[in-house]
């Protein structure tokens, strides 16, 4: 079975408590449940990771680049300044879907700019959980479509 790295960046780990009026109740856990659950309907399987550490979450992009792993990427605030995380991803040999529960182009300015979508298949934001479920039903396609 196709194994899909889904990456969750900083404060990621903080969901449920945080800011419930923009992130919703959902603590990381479920939403792991979540995506296990629709990657099981796909044929996928994932390994579900998040990190507070730039330099932890650029070790599993070079880690997804050498497995050839697809990945499904929440960057969080690393969306909107690290050229390092963009380096590291212009390197991926697989599929890559950015995703976001928020819609950041409603947002602040700061907000506005990713550094990851130029180097995306593409960009799912705005619909909560359903951007995960989105996000790997995309990673889906793209891996027939690759024949991987
Ligand atoms: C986020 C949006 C980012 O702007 C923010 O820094 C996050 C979460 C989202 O999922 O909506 O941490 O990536």
């Amino acid at each position: 079975m196709r194994t899909v790295l889904v990456l969750n960046g900083p404060n990621l780990g903080r969901l449920g408590s945080r800011e419930p009026e923009v992130y919703g109740t959902q603590t990381l856990a479920d939403l792991e449940r979540d995506c296990a659950a629709t990657a099981a309907e796909l044929g996928l399987a994932i390994d579900f990771r998040q990190t507070d550490d730039e330099a932890q979450l650029l070790a599993w992009v070079h880690e997804a680049a050498d497995r050839r792993l697809p990945i499904v990427l929440n960057p969080a605030a690393f969306t909107h300044y690290s050229y390092a995380l963009h380096d590291a991803l212009a390197m991926r040999t697989a599929p890559l879907v950015e995703v976001h529960l928020s819609n950041p182009a409603t947002r602040e300015v700061f907000r506005h700019t990713s550094v990851v979508a130029s180097v995306a298949d593409g960009t799912v934001a705005g619909f909560g959980v359903l951007s995960y479920q989105l996000a790997l039903r995309a990673i889906a396609a793209l891996a027939e479509q690759t024949g991987g």
